[in-house]
């Protein structure tokens, strides 16, 4: 299967029709292939796409860290993953780790709560250019989060918040050779709430219907 159809496979049930690409294509691979790289020039559109992102007067508070397969910061984040994400993360050939500013450092304040707010419209930046790009992402939490910022160097007053895994989403053949679990999680129906379950007209509790 090509990576069109895999995405057409993919796109959400019901409501494609709605949505705009890159959204209505984007999903998150549960197997990665692991023989294509992403090219630097590739990387550079994602990350100008997150510090292009709107945030809190333009406090940008988010930072990332680049880790390639194969570099000692690979390791520092394949050694912290959780045990349900150490088997996909691996696969993808680069994980951007995801922190934003919650204390006071070199001079910037951090804003409260919508340095979370702004670390997370960056992040879906990124995922979105990456998606435009002919990339898939997957963001992950489940890894020691104090290991990692150690082991990756980030001030005290950044706060790691994710990983985000990013490569070519595998072709039918490497997701045939991946352990069964991961084929499950890879071809796993994606569901969402209904429109009408979380937008309301007026005030809330009715149901947005148009
Ligand atoms: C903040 C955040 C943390 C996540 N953590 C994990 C994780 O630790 N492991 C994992 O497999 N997926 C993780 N995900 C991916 C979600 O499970 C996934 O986005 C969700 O199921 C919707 O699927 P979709 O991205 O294909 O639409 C995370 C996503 C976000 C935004």
């Amino acid at each position: 299967m090509t990576t069109t159809q895999e995405t057409l496979v993919r796109a959400p049930r019901p409501g494609a029709e709605l949505i705009a690409e890159p959204m209505r294509s984007r999903w998150s691979p549960a197997v990665f292939d692991t023989e294509r790289p992403v090219g630097s020039d590739v990387l550079d559109g994602l990350l100008a796409a997150a510090a292009w992102a709107p945030s809190t007067g333009n406090s940008q508070p988010w930072a990332y860290v680049v880790v390639r397969r194969g570099t000692p910061a690979h390791d520092v984040v394949r050694d912290a993953l959780s045990r349900g994400n150490s088997g996909w993360v691996p696969t993808a050939p680069v994980v951007v780790v995801a922190a934003t500013l919650v204390e006071e450092w070199e001079g910037r304040k951090p804003m409260g709560d919508f340095a979370l707010y702004d670390l997370g419209q960056s992040v879906a930046h990124l995922t979105l250019q990456a998606q435009a790009s002919g990339l898939h992402t997957h963001q992950f939490a489940g890894f020691d989060h104090d290991a990692v910022a150690r082991g990756l160097g980030f001030p005290p007053a950044y706060r790691v918040m994710t990983g985000i895994a990013i490569g070519y989403v595998a072709g039918d053949e490497l997701v045939a050779e991946a352990d069964e679990d991961l084929q499950g999680r890879h071809a796993k129906e994606r569901v969402r709430h209904g429109v009408g379950e979380v937008a309301y007209a007026g005030e809330f509790g009715t149901p947005y219907a148009g």
